[in-house]
């Protein structure tokens, strides 16, 4: 048996300090590491800090299921905190694991299929907008489109019918500028301020009225923790800021991708078609079950999440020694885990840069065998999986059997790497009425 090493000695790794961040130089960086130096990777940062490039399934599924406790959310989320505060995402530790307590009931099966009629009125709204691009002969930005429904979507999901009354009603929508370019980056401090001003306003009055609305806020209102206490006005905002940023960017690049993959993969839109007429009802808007009974629409998604998870890399830091496999990080090691860059591995992909739903069919055993995390794993694994694939299903099966999309441009769109993967450009197809 080979001796194992102490705790503390970490992989081994260039000499000279590495530069990274969540941008695509560090996927560039990171790519490199992995092909100089294999699966384990210790680097020393230019700031200073130690850091370990993990690319081993094994050692991922250690980190983020079996020892989750010994590491907390790492480097890179500075800018999110100045929109979320201490929500959900960006907590760690004991304020993290109250709050998942109080959120987790929110999001069971039964109380996301309540918010299916809200899914299916935002996926109309888009059709009316695309039936008019499409007789006038306009591609539309699907970019846009699919960033405005989603961000519809769980807003109306957030605040029910408060949303169209309230948070609308002086003509100006306070959230615009979440799903607008010129301020992708985050730093709009002013509107985040107005905004999370202009919030504490309807809490404060959904408390004096007590609505009997079922939507996100109403529920996030009467969760207690164990103690029998509710959150206070400001857990209470961090937590629906953290609803709205988790919830609408993710869904909506999936959405952007999904839509620009079947317009340039004829067999797959033809098959996706097929199962949408022949398991969904003709008369009538479709339940929650015709929904969650299409396999091959859940294949298509479950693959363009496997080109493009919307969060490609995953930091956290140690706060405890920890082994791992015959090395060891020590605490301060900031870690870095890339779902991206596994699941185009050829290691364990065949041809990973095809787009082939196939390899998602139910029941393939290899496809438990390989490394797939677009939700994370473990106890911080994504709260919103079942709503986003009950969202993204419903939108595709109400929209792609009216509309067939064509590609605007042979240009491919490029990949952003940001706290999110986006498209570079926004992403331009023709509509057309079937
Ligand atoms: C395709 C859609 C989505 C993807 C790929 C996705 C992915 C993820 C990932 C990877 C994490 C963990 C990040 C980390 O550990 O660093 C996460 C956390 C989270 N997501 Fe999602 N997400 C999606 C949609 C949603 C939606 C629609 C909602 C809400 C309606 C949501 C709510 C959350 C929340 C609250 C957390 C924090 C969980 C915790 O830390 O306990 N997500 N998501």
């Amino acid at each position: 048996m080979p001796e194992s090493k102490p705790l503390n000695e970490r992989p081994p790794g260039p000499d000279s300090p590495v530069t990274l961040g969540i941008d695509p130089a560090t996927l560039g960086v990171l790519t490199g590491l992995q092909r100089d130096y294999g699966d384990l990777v210790h680097v020393q940062k230019t700031s200073g800090r130690h850091a370990l490039f993990i690319n081993d399934p094994a050692i991922i599924r250690h980190i983020l299921v079996r020892r989750h406790a010994r590491y907390q959310k790492g480097p890179g989320f500075e800018r999110v905190k100045m929109l979320l505060g201490n929500g959900l995402i960006v907590s760690d530790g004991d304020v993290w694991r109250r709050s998942r307590t109080m959120i987790q009931p929110a999001f069971k099966v039964q109380n996301v299929q309540q918010l299916l009629q809200a899914m299916i009125n935002c996926s109309e709204q888009r059709a009316r907008a695309w039936q008019a691009a499409a007789e006038a002969g306009k591609p539309i930005n699907i970019t846009q489109q699919t960033s405005d429904f989603a961000l519809e979507l769980i807003l109306v999901c957030i605040f029910g019918a408060d949303y169209e009354q309230k948070l609308l009603a002086d003509g100006d929508n306070p959230f615009d500028f979440l799903s607008k370019d010129s301020t992708r980056d985050l730093s709009v401090v002013l509107k985040v301020r107005k905004l999370r001003a202009r919030l504490l306003d309807i809490i404060a009055e959904r408390r004096e009225t007590r609505s009997d609305e079922f939507d996100f806020l109403s529920m996030y209102l009467k969760a207690t923790d164990k103690q029998g206490n509710p959150f206070s006005d400001n857990e209470l905002l961090d937590e629906l800021m953290t609803l709205i940023v988790a919830g609408f960017e993710t869904s909506a690049n999936t959405l952007n991708w999904v839509w620009y993959l079947l317009a340039g993969n004829a067999a797959v839109e033809a098959r996706l078609l097929e199962e949408l007429h022949e398991l969904l009802p003709h008369d009538q808007p479709p339940s929650a079950a015709h929904i969650d009974a299409l396999p091959y629409t859940q294949q298509v998604i479950d693959e363009t999440l496997r080109l493009y998870p919307p969060v490609w890399l995953f930091t956290r830091r140690a706060v405890e020694a920890d082994e791992l496999g015959e090395y060891g990080a020590v605490p301060g090691d900031d870690i870095y885990l890339s779902p991206y860059i596994l699941h185009r591995s050829v290691r364990y992909w065949p041809d990973p840069e095809r787009f082939d739903p196939g390899r998602f069919e139910q029941g393939k055993q290899e496809r438990k065998e390989r490394p797939y995390f677009p939700f994370s794993l473990g106890p911080r694994r994504c709260l919103g999986e079942y709503f986003s694939f009950l969202e993204m299903k419903v939108h595709l099966a109400l929209l792609l059997p009216r509309f067939r999309m064509q590609r605007s441009s042979a240009d491919s769109p490029g990949l952003e790497m940001g706290i999110n993967l986006r498209s570079t450009n926004d992403i331009l197809l023709q509509p057309q009425v079937r």
